[in-house]
């Protein structure tokens, strides 16, 4: 009788948990929106992210967007993830490194790319040229197919990373909440991490602290002189300004570029074409895209090259290092009427430095929802 009891009793047990297991594991799809925090005085509908209409920002996605980029499991060997190269320290940059190391040691030919207010290229650049050195990629959902796959990168295929993720104990349950698919795609793979890459937002610079009182005293007199230099016009070279501000962005400008691409003379036969790799037209022949000069105490070396590790060397290069070139923007080339330099003294080379650094945003480099989850 007693034995009887027990079977009973075990096979209501069992029944009980089978019933309850499925309403334990259902996990609903949340579309709960991601709000990105910008700074209080963007008040122009322009300073905003337009997120593409098939892909907008949730919390669930953001999330699954941020684990994804940071796990390994995207390589073929599972030892690096898209954080190996973008480090969060670094403005989502290489560790300082000029040219970043894939899974098999091998090193490629272009220095990392920091990682920050990637959506706004998406917004406002003139063409589909917008992401990579060379403008490779049109957007960033299709800009993360490239380093899983590249073979001297990460070197995994597709399918694998599906089959690796489906097989996984967190990430079937991760894709149904953000995206409410019972099944693992890559273009979800896709979808998520541009969404984490979306909310990378930096505007906590010194710089920005102006822009929002436009009180000139939050410089030293060092970095005001500095920032006269940088949006400076200097059309004869006599006048001892940078002229930067044609493809960085005029005073006010929040961007620090045009998202554009120039050929701003650093080679008078690029080994590396750059746009024109590209698009073909010859008159792209050694155009890089604009970087942005925010963050740049984070991301030495500098260039697409990463030929520069210091901003004095950069400034230098402007001043007095351009090479000139049927290729040449004509932005550069206009100073070889006048001997090829900008004439900056050292004062006003120091100056300008002091400014480029008042472009960090320290709070972004540690902002705990962009570090590993
Ligand atoms: C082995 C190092 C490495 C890994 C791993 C890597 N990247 Fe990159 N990333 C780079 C380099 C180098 C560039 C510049 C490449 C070029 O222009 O050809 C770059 C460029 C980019 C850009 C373009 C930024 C811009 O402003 O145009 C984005 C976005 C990006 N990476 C995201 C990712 C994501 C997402 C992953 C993971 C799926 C990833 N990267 C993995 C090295 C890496
Ligand atoms: C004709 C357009 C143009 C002008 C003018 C210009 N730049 Fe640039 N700048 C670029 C382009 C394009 C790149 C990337 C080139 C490359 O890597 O091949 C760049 C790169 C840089 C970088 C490296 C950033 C990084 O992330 O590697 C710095 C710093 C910089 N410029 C500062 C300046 C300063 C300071 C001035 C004025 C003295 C200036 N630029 C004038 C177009 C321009």
């Amino acid at each position: 009788m007693k034995k009887k009891l027990l079977l009973v009793f075990l096979v209501v047990l069992s029944i009980a948990c089978r019933k309850d297991k499925p309403i334990e594991e259902e996990v609903l799809w949340d579309r709960t929106p991601y709000l990105i925090a910008y700074p209080s005085y963007f008040t122009n509908p322009q300073d905003f992210l337009k997120m593409p209409d098939n892909n907008p920002l949730t919390n669930a996605g953001v999330e699954l967007g941020r684990k994804l980029f940071y796990d390994p499991i995207l390589s073929a060997n599972n030892t690096q993830s898209c954080a190996s190269c973008h480090n969060q320290k670094n403005a989502f940059s290489d560790n300082g490194k000029k040219f970043s190391e894939g899974i098999h040691g091998l090193f490629g030919t272009r220095n990392s790319m920091p990682l920050f207010n990637l959506g706004y290229w998406e917004s406002k650049s003139k063409t589909n040229h917008r992401f990579f050195w060379d403008g490779g990629a049109n957007d960033l959902e299709r800009q993360v197919l490239a380093p899983i796959q590249n073979p001297i990168e990460m070197d995994e295929s597709l399918l694998n990373v599906v089959n690796k993720l489906q097989v996984h104990s967190e990430y079937s349950k991760l894709f149904k909440k953000a995206f409410g698919s019972d099944s693992i795609y890559i273009f979800l793979v896709q979808k998520a991490i541009a969404q984490f890459e979306r909310t990378l937002i930096s505007f906590g610079s010194k710089y920005d602290k102006y822009l929002q009182t436009k009180n000139i005293a939050v410089f030293t007199q060092e970095e005001y002189s500095g920032m006269q230099t940088l949006f400076g016009v200097n059309d004869n070279g006599a006048s001892g300004l940078g002229d930067c501000f044609h493809c960085h962005g005029s005073q006010g400008t929040y961007f620090l570029t045009d998202f554009d691409f120039h050929n701003n003379g650093l080679d008078v036969y690029p080994t590396d074409s750059g746009l024109y790799h590209i698009t073909n037209n010859i008159s792209d022949f050694g155009k890089f895209k604009t970087p942005s000069l925010r963050n740049l105490v984070f991301t030495a070396p500098y260039m697409h090259d990463g030929r520069f590790s210091s901003l004095d060397s950069v400034v230098e290069f402007y001043n007095s290092g351009t090479k000139n070139s049927i290729y040449v923007d004509p932005l550069i080339g206009k100073h070889f009427t006048h001997g090829g330099t900008l004439n900056l003294n050292i004062k006003q080379k120091a100056d300008l430095v002091s400014f480029l650094k008042c472009l960090t945003d320290s709070t972004f480099i540690t902002n705990p929802k962009f570090d590993k989850p």
